[in-house]
């Protein structure tokens, strides 16, 4: 059996300047370059858009990938202030976050508008990190299960490149310092995993399923073990390049 691979991604959020993000960059690099990490471990950090570029230019010749936190659903022309597919292929980035709880909630994102969003980063060879997950108030009414099932579900119909990355944030774990416990997490990635395996055969298997909402250095080991999280999606926590780095080094 092949070991178990990881992911852990830094979601920044509306976080550091350019300056602050080169700043950050510069002491993160040889951090990694010396972490002790294990073998199947990768790393991503999104960045906000403006530091893309010269994140991009310091992450050149490391091992920590890119990631930006959105995208256009079309392709290029009348859209004020959007930012296009294309535009982060052109500043190496290699994954997105698609349908974030804040991007559904506060700027109203439907599951539709997801979906597209997935299609044309597939398209552009960009990875989809796409968030699922449920508020407390669906978790309390029983249907955590269902809510994550038609998220996905629309999201990825008719989808069938497997190179998408899934993060389960439970809404009510997000930035609350209130994380899953491993019980819940895990059982709620396995379903996860059973909707991929169903839609995508044996690559289902592969697909890294990360945990988001509130995983810090001192339950990340636990939840990490489980097996069906492969990663994490790191808020709070990837703010801090010690924080950022010990939880990576829980991926073993
Ligand atoms: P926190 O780690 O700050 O709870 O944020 C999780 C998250 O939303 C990552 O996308």
């Amino acid at each position: 059996m092949m070991d178990k691979q990881y992911l852990i991604v830094g979601n920044w959020k509306m976080n550091k300047t350019p300056s602050q993000s080169s700043a950050f960059v510069q002491t993160l690099i040889p951090e990694v370059e010396t972490g002790n990490f294990v073998e199947g471990l990768s790393l991503a950090i999104c960045p906000p858009f403006t530091a893309l570029d010269c994140v991009a230019e310091l992450l050149k010749d490391s091992k920590i990938a890119l990631g930006a936190q959105n995208l256009c659903a079309a392709v290029e022309g009348a859209f004020t202030g959007e930012i296009s597919a294309a535009m982060l292929r052109d500043l190496r980035v290699s994954y997105v976050i698609i349908g974030h709880s804040e991007r559904r909630t506060i700027f109203q994102e439907s599951d539709a508008l997801i979906h597209q969003k997935v299609k044309i980063a597939q398209a552009h060879g960009l990875t989809p990190i796409l968030c699922v997950g449920e508020t407390l108030e669906e978790r309390e009414a029983g249907r955590a299960q269902a809510v994550v099932q038609r998220q996905i579900t629309l999201a990825l119909e008719s989808i069938t490149d497997p190179r998408c990355v899934i993060a389960y944030e439970p809404v009510w774990a997000i930035g609350t310092g209130k994380t899953a416990t491993v019980d819940i997490a895990q059982a709620m990635h396995a379903f996860i995993r059973g909707l991929l395996t169903e839609q995508f055969g044996k690559d289902g298997s592969d697909m890294h399923i990360l945990y988001g909402g509130s995983m810090k250095v001192n339950n990340a080991a636990e939840l990490l073990a489980q097996p069906d999280i492969t990663g994490g999606l790191i808020g709070g926590a990837s703010l801090i390049a010690e924080d950022f780095i010990g939880i990576a080094q829980c991926a073993r």
